[in-house]
């Protein structure tokens, strides 16, 4: 896509509310797919073909959850050149997230905040959605997680659910137990609730790729926010229940990098630029504890295609895109899967 034309379009969205803004774009894209312009201004998708987890990428870098949560944009972020988009978070019943307004800017920072909450139109809802625009010939990630009201010592059963809603249409499944929004979420994220939820997780995925004949490969999504030891006890985990991919991070609670912004002081997860150091910390430690058992989808503060290369470096086998995307606009889509395309021919 023509730089010119995103930083056109770019400083009309900025002018709006973040949310206001984000509607606008994504229905404008779905138009334009419908349309078939969308391959004329964004140009042809990279093409690097990589297998992980059994499945066959058409190239590294991937669309992050949260920016599809409806899963009615598919084909539209398909044809910007994503090799993979991940939809979701979808939970088994509808929610309406948080109170506006949730959604912020930090533009000097490149940074988001945000405390949406997983608003979402709930699994079945999301399951029509994907099986009406899928239309996309790249691999689809479904990001599942519980109810907010749901109580941690019933999330399984959420999850469950979710699994078991998302099976068909699903490439892969993120278990997303690592949102800062949903309160005590992340207590799930401790070693022992982490080994419960996922041994019930792989069961039943063992169940329904015996129901189906189709293995459908688990994933879950990390904090940047944990300890050193946090990471080790979890890689344990994973490695016992022998998890298919990890992904490295959600957003962080942390405000280093926007300190002073009028924003800062808004509850939830900060994602972009600022993220990225902490973001690597933690794809770097776990790369070294899984050593490379698991594969590693590293996401976080990636805006520049330097940075999403560094993550491959760091032990990322794909890389996914959210806070650069609204940043820098779809030619860093293909900016990143160039570079990652010359640096992995090169090693
Ligand atoms: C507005 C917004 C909503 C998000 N919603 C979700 C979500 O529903 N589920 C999820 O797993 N991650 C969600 N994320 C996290 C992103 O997928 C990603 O992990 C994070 O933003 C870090 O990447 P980035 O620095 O490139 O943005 C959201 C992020 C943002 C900014």
């Amino acid at each position: 896509m023509n730089p010119h034309l995103y930083r056109l379009a770019k400083s009309a969205l900025f002018c709006l509310d973040p949310e206001t803004a984000h509607h606008l774009t994504l229905t404008g894209l779905r138009l334009a797919e419908s349309l078939r312009l969308i391959p004329l201004i964004a140009g042809a998708r990279v093409d690097d073909p990589v297998t992980v987890m059994g499945l066959r990428f058409p190239n590294r870098v991937g669309l992050a959850a949260g920016m599809d949560k409806e899963a009615n944009t598919i084909a539209a972020f398909g044809h910007l050149g994503f090799g993979f988009v991940e939809v979701g978070t979808l939970t088994p019943r509808p929610q309406p997230g948080n109170p506006k307004p949730r959604l912020f800017r930090c533009i000097p920072q490149q940074a988001i905040i945000n405390h949406m909450g997983i608003n979402n139109p709930g699994v079945d809802r999301g399951v029509e959605n994907i099986r009406r625009t899928r239309r996309f010939h790249g691999i689809l990630g479904v990001n599942i997680s519980k109810n907010e009201f749901t109580p941690n010592r019933e999330a399984h059963q959420d999850y469950l659910a979710c699994l078991r809603a998302v099976w068909d249409v699903a490439d892969y499944v993120t278990i997303n137990f690592s949102c800062p929004n949903v309160p005590n979420l992340q207590e799930l994220a401790k070693a022992d609730s982490a080994a419960d939820l996922l041994s019930l997780l792989k069961s039943e995925q063992s169940n329904l790729a015996q129901e189906t004949g189709r293995y459908v490969p688990l994933v879950m999504k990390v904090s940047p926010d944990m300890q050193d030891a946090q990471i080790s006890e979890l890689a344990h985990v994973f490695l016992d229940c022998q998890l298919d991919g990890l992904i490295c991070t959600n957003t962080t609670t942390s405000r280093c990098g926007v300190e002073g912004h009028p924003a800062a002081t808004e509850s939830g997860g900060l994602s972009g630029k600022p993220l990225y150091n902490r973001a690597n910390e933690t794809l770097e430690a776990f790369a070294q504890q899984l050593g490379g058992d698991i594969p590693i989808i590293g996401v976080g503060g990636i805006t520049t295609a330097e940075d999403a290369v560094a993550k491959i470096k760091a032990g990322a086998s794909l890389v996914q895109l959210y806070s650069g995307f609204i940043f820098q606009g779809p030619p860093l889509v293909r900016e990143a899967a160039n570079a990652i395309r010359k640096t992995c021919a090169a090693i």
